[in-house]
């Protein structure tokens, strides 16, 4: 199937590792444009210099925060100089990570006991502020073109919070996202624009490698012992690749999903508690 993507212009951010940096893989694919975004230049250049190899000229990587409106802002000029006003854009920053010296241990992870205001705060920035300045940014570039793809990689705990793991934040912060996501999705409707959330659960990236060993550690148990907990409790007893996440974006993206909007859509491997 053509999804109609060749020739528009995307901006993926955390596009440089994991999930991200599938999305952009397969965007690239589909025959888009795309500028891949992070903090760390030096993963970023890498991930560049792979996908350009899928597409010369049309991979271009810009270093930045993006929890910092400015610098979102500096993304989306220089991918539109580049490559011509941006019609896709996809959020994938990680929510804020605490234990200093630990990148990589997964969601911020406190109890309700524990948590200073402060996280909270900048939970907020990670999750919600970055993927406000993303779609921010792009919004008038999309309604020139009268067409537009916004999505954001969320997290399944936005509708079941999991109240089994120590992760206040996120269990707090995902669902505000989607609230979000849903006014703004209101908001486009005349301007051929969707805005949509994916809700994750479980992906085999590095980082989530890096989270199973630091639970192992906090638990005083194995990783296998870890790994076997969260399998049991995903329906399809696997884990999900950051492949099937990007196919989901790419089909979002595409000319054909014109009519799916506002949506909070489970990519987690089975049933929720939920119809
Ligand atoms: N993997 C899972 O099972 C799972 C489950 C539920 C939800 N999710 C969500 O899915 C998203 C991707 O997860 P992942 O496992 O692919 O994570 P990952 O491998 O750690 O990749 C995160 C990417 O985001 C970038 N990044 C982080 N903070 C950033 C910031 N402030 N500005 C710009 N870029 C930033 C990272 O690069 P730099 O560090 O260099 O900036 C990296 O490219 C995250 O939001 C995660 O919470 C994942």
């Amino acid at each position: 199937m053509d999804y109609g993507l060749a020739g528009r212009v995307a901006v993926v951010s955390g596009g440089s590792r994991g999930i991200g940096r599938a999305i952009a893989a397969a965007l690239v694919r589909e025959g888009a444009s795309v500028v891949v975004t992070a903090r760390t230049p030096a993963s970023l250049d890498e991930t560049a210099a792979a996908l350009g190899a899928l597409a010369p000229g049309r991979v271009e990587a810009v270093p930045a925060d993006m929890t910092d409106p400015e610098q979102v802002r500096r993304v989306v000029d220089v991918a539109r100089e580049w490559f011509g006003p941006v019609g896709i854009a996809v959020s994938n920053v990680i929510g804020h990570v605490i234990d200093a010296g630990k990148e990589g241990s997964g969601p911020g992870a406190g109890t309700f006991a524990s948590m200073p205001a402060g996280e909270y705060r900048r939970e907020f920035d990670h999750l919600l502020v970055a993927a406000w300045a993303l779609a921010d940014a792009v919004i008038p570039d999309m309604r020139d073109q009268r067409w537009g793809r916004i999505c954001n990689i969320g997290s399944g705990v936005a509708r079941e919070p999991a109240t089994h793991l120590p992760h206040v934040l996120p269990n707090a912060v995902r669902p505000a996202v989607a609230g979000m996501y849903r006014m703004l999705a209101a908001r486009l409707r005349d301007d051929g624009i969707t805005v949509n959330n994916l809700l994750t659960g479980s992906i085999l990236t590095e980082r989530n490698r890096a989270y199973w060993r630091w639970l192992a550690e906090d638990r005083g148990s194995t990783v296998e012992e870890v790994t076997a907990g969260f399998t049991a409790g995903i329906p399809l007893r696997r884990f999900g690749e950051p492949e099937e996440m990007a196919a989901v974006v790419a089909f979002l993206c595409s000319r054909q999903a014109g009519r799916i909007t506002g949506q909070s859509i489970p990519v987690v491997g089975g049933g929720s508690a939920h119809l």
